[in-house]
């Protein structure tokens, strides 16, 4: 099942097949109404009165299909009079809100203007069967089509993409929105090497704070703190509030599937060996009395702040993550969790983190993370942190850049493996495998 396919969420299941019916459009209800969203709303009312039917085929001349999904189409087309090309994101009237069409396409128009954020271009309109409007056009596919299977990407290749998708994370989050959905087939590469991407998809998106219905799904993108869902099963829905740590989340995946070639473990779950060693690194890093170690398995329908205690820093040196980094964390005035400094009765010395980054990774990093330097090792447990509070945020990942992020031996073993398997099947599967690391535990 996809991703997407696995968030009900009521207010964008509204069938509008009327064609002026914004105004009976059904609204959620925001828990917290951001500037964002005012806005957003505002947008919509206006944008639909200049709602027009069009004939796609009179203003654009088609070349072809980039994608499907389940709102619609994405078709490659050039517009006729200016020559440019773009893409036209077509949503099937009978299964789409124009509320959530509208809102889409606003989002796109309004809140995208960063060169790594897909924006829309203006053009809004309807056919008889669909709502379309026309988006940037990323034309060489999507991170996908890049990432060889078990091989990875080119690690200067990675630093780029993340350096360009944390800064589009940080503006949208900035005007105070989660994007929710980022995963390779969501970024959108604007050269064949992908130098240039561009994150897209704005179909999720949700002002921060504003009330969701908390979903899980079997993929190591899910969140670990979404597992309270997973546990509700048939029972009452878990309702929390949108937070950007799902982001940072999904941007730690991204970046260990993009130079790995595989992901850490197959789905975020704590019966799941290979996310539950990770989990015990990370948790045991910061807190060894273990009060925290199973926080995020706790299903507490909370109100996560909008922000982490963690501020990142990216002024600061790569080799020397700044204090609020997590090879330093500190342990904000409502952090039940001891700093390193004042560690609890049961800490030794030798498990502090100090310790473990200046001899490196050692037998205690978790499996799936060994390939990697202590420099690497830091980011990932800044950005996949288990406990929402205390993860990153997207631009922590800047402070990294730079400096070597895979072992010696490593980066050989996975560039012999690019040139082996370069051309065969994609990762696109992956997610629906099992993944080596579980193997690799469980061995
Ligand atoms: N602006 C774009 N430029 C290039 N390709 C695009 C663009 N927008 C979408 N695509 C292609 O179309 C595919 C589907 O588009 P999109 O991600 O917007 O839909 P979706 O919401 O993921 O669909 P689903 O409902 O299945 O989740 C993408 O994975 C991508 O390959
Ligand atoms: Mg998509």
């Amino acid at each position: 099942m996809k991703v997407r396919d696995s968030y009900l969420e009521k207010w964008e299941d509204i069938r509008v097949r009327d064609r002026s019916a914004l105004s009976r459009i059904a609204r959620p209800r925001h828990s917290g109404m951001t500037a964002a969203t005012k806005l957003l709303d505002e947008l919509c009312h206006l944008s639909v009165q200049s709602m027009t039917s069009l004939e796609t085929e009179d203003h654009f001349q088609v070349v072809k299909l980039l994608g499907e999904g389940s709102y619609g189409k994405v078709m490659l087309v050039v517009h006729k009079k200016t020559g440019s090309p773009m893409a036209l994101k077509y949503f099937l009237r009978a299964s789409t809100s124009l509320f959530s069409f509208l809102r889409e396409y606003n989002l796109s128009l309004a809140f995208c203007a960063h060169p790594s954020l897909t924006r829309a271009l203006g053009i809004a309109y309807r056919t008889p069967t669909h709502y379309v409007f026309a988006q940037q056009v990323g034309l060489y596919g999507d991170l996908y089509d890049l990432i060889v299977p078990e091989g990875g990407v080119e690690e200067g290749s990675v630093q780029r993409v993340v350096s360009q998708l944390s800064g589009a994370l940080a503006h949208l989050h900035a005007h105070g929105l989660v994007h929710r959905d980022l995963k390779p087939e969501n970024v959108f590469l604007c050269d064949p090497a992908g130098s240039w991407v561009k994150l897209g998809d704005f179909g999720m998106v949700k002002a921060v704070g504003s009330r969701i219905q908390e979903v899980w799904y079997s993929s190591a993108y899910c969140p670990p703190e979404a597992q309270g869902a997973r546990r509700g099963g048939a029972g009452a829905p878990l309702w929390v509030a949108a937070d950007p740590s799902v982001d940072c989340w999904a941007l730690g995946i991204l970046t260990y599937a993009l130079l790995t070639g595989a992901l850490p473990w197959a789905e975020t779950a704590c019966c799941n060996p290979a996310y539950r060693r990770y989990r015990d690194w990370v948790c045991r890093r910061r807190c060894c009395c273990r009060r925290c170690c199973c926080c995020c398995c706790s299903s507490s329908p909370s109100s996560p702040s909008p922000s982490s205690p963690s501020s990142p820093s990216s002024s600061s040196s790569p080799s020397s993550p700044s204090p609020s980094s997590p090879s330093s964390p500190s342990s904000s005035p409502s952090s039940p969790f001891p700093s390193p400094s004042s560690p609890c009765s049961s800490c030794s010395s030798s498990d502090a983190w100090g310790s473990e980054l200046s001899q490196g990774p050692g037998p205690r990093v978790a499996p799936q993370f060994r390939g990697f330097t202590p420099l690497a090792c830091s980011l990932f447990r800044a950005l996949l942190d288990p406990r929402p509070r205390l993860r990153g945020r997207p631009g922590d990942a800047l402070a990294f850049l730079g400096e070597e992020w895979l072992r010696g031996e490593e980066r050989s073993r996975l560039e012999a493996e690019r040139k082996r398997r370069s051309g065969g099947e994609g990762l696109r599967t992956l997610s629906h495998q099992t993944s080596h690391n579980d193997s690799e535990v469980l061995a």
